[in-house]
């Protein structure tokens, strides 16, 4: 735990404390901070947190974090269900640790939770981190948080800290300012701060990623992100950077999108070394090893979930020509279908079974995983679809595989790791197997694209015409999430 964290917690009257602080409010000197020693006389305890969308993939891990760090935190969310069940100490989803920490606090009483937006009227510092998904036409929809914020605006009041923390269009936090200001007449940055901190953790390793990684505060004054640091020392190693809140905004869209983007890259060049006979995962392997300039994912074909899907709508949607952006998603949301043709070209798919209906391995978020878009285009060509999924409930249907001409790995989950005995449960020799990850030990004497048949694995001949070329070997990834994208995960 920090230095920050003791010296916030201690009698502010007597401490002196180093802040990292830019000499202006621009990118450039907050980006190249300088150090000054500065009193904490004027900076009150921010004790009492209200944390609204603590229920959610990020909004729990960030309480239970503050709540196990000397805070006294009020977890507000909507659904009443989610609430049972986090008072009756279980997490709704997968994430490392929650459990563990979520007893804890509940033990001390750090952390209560409630469907009322009451607390907010007494506490030092608000976060907002609710849901702020894009509608069917695609267009981000940031109507609830500005609901929040208008429904609560009695109960904000001065010398309060608010963090905007769900991702947003730039101009967000600026509208958010506005209209506080307006409707309650008090003046951001002397009356009450506003700051734009978005959430950057990796699902499933939030609590062990929030700790360390750095914040992105986008202040209006050096007054709020002052506020907002003496926040994040309570409870984070990492050092706060000062942006705009615009930068800050554009700069959680673009971390999702490079990502996303290079993804697609990955997958443009699977497309072409396919057109070649070539084995795409070798080659990114072999560019990648000991060269400094390089570090190309690998392809896969589930670049999905919450945000990397929804979040570059967001960054394009009041501009005209953010063309590698929208070709990224055409790249990355035709992979399933590319790979469908390519089976359908090899058997008629009368039964398919598609391992993992999750975006990512090892985890049970199901949002925007492209398992569904593979499982609607088989149903379009009315095959008979088994879904396995160790991770969703109603999907672990292991004891359906007989018979399957088609086995898709979507998700290479842990529980995925041995095709023989898969391919034992589907006892059909013809089975074409399709592991685009790269997962199964298998593929690499098997075909270039990592679509051959059951029996090839069980002979260990290539066939299906795919060629296969001898090449000195280089490391394989051992893990599901090394797999899916160089430690890393495809899906956001
Ligand atoms: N999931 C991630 O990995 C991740 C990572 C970084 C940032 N984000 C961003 O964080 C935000 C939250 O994402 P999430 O995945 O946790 O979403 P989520 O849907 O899992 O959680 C949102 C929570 O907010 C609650 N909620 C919705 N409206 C509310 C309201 N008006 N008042 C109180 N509670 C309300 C919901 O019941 C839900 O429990 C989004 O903006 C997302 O883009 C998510």
């Amino acid at each position: 735990m920090s230095t920050h964290r003791s010296s916030f917690l201690s009698p502010p009257a007597r401490l002196e404390l180093t802040h990292t602080l830019p000499r202006s409010a621009s990118p450039i000197s907050a980006a190249a901070p300088s150090s000054e020693v500065i009193p904490l006389q004027s900076v009150p305890e921010l004790k009492k947190v209200a944390i609204i969308g603590a229920g959610g993939h990020v909004g729990l891990p960030l309480s239970l974090v503050i709540a196990d760090s000397g805070f006294q935190v009020t977890g507000i969310d909507l659904n009443l269900q989610t609430i049972r069940t986090l008072e009756n100490g279980s997490v709704p989803f997968v994430e490392d640790g929650a459990e563990h920490l979520l007893a804890k606090v509940l033990r001390t009483g750090s952390l209560k939770f409630t469907t009322s937006y009451e607390s907010i009227a007494e506490s030092d510092t608000v976060v907002l981190i609710i849901g702020t998904p894009v509608d069917a036409n695609l267009n981000p929809r940031i109507d609830s948080l500005l609901d929040v914020v208008e429904q609560n605006m009695s109960r904000f009041h001065e010398n309060q800290l608010i963090v905007l923390r769900s991702t947003v269009s730039p101009g967000t936090t600026e509208l958010v300012k506005d209209l506080i200001e307006d409707l309650t007449g008090m003046t951001e940055g002397e009356d009450f701060f506003v700051v734009f901190a978005p959430e950057r953790v990796l699902q499933t390793k939030a609590i062990e990623e929030i700790r360390g990684l750095p914040q992105l505060v986008g202040a209006f004054s050096e007054a709020s992100f002052r506020r907002a640091e003496d926040f994040f020392s309570g409870f984070i190693d990492g050092q706060c950077i000062m942006l705009q809140p615009v930068e800050s905004e554009i700069g959680k869209l673009i971390t999702n999108m490079a990502r996303y983007v290079s993804f697609a890259l990955a997958n443009e060049f699977y497309l072409i070394a396919d057109a070649f006979g070539a084995n795409m995962h070798r080659i990114v392997r072999a560019c990648n090893q000991d060269y400094p300039r390089l570090d190309l994912p690998s392809p896969g074909p589930n670049v999905g979930g919450p945000c990397l899907y929804k979040d570059g709508y967001y960054l394009v949607d009041k501009l005209q020509f953010p063309d590698i952006i929208t070709t990224s998603f055409k790249i990355n949301e035709s992979i399933p279908m590319y790979l469908l043709e390519k089976v359908r070209g090899l058997t008629d798919i009368k039964k398919a079974a598609i391992l993992g209906m999750t975006f990512k391995p090892n985890c049970d978020d199901t949002r925007n995983s492209l398992s569904y878009k593979l499982r609607k285009h088989l149903r379009g060509m009315r095959a008979e679809i088994v879904e396995v999924d160790p991770y969703v409930p109603g999907a672990e249907t292991w004891d359906r595989l007989a018979g399957a001409d088609a086995l898709f790995l979507m998700t290479p989950h842990r529980e995925f790791r041995d095709l023989q005995g898969i391919l034992a449960k589907i006892d059909n020799p013809n089975c074409v197997v399709v592991d685009m990850w790269d997962f199964w030990d298998e593929n690499e004497s098997l075909s270039h694209d990592g679509i051959y048949r059951a029996y090839q694995v069980t002979s260990g001949t290539a066939g299906n015409g795919s060629k296969t070329i001898p090449v000195q070997r280089h490391r394989r990834p051992q893990t599901s999430e090394e797999i899916s994208g160089s430690g890393d995960t495809q899906g956001g």
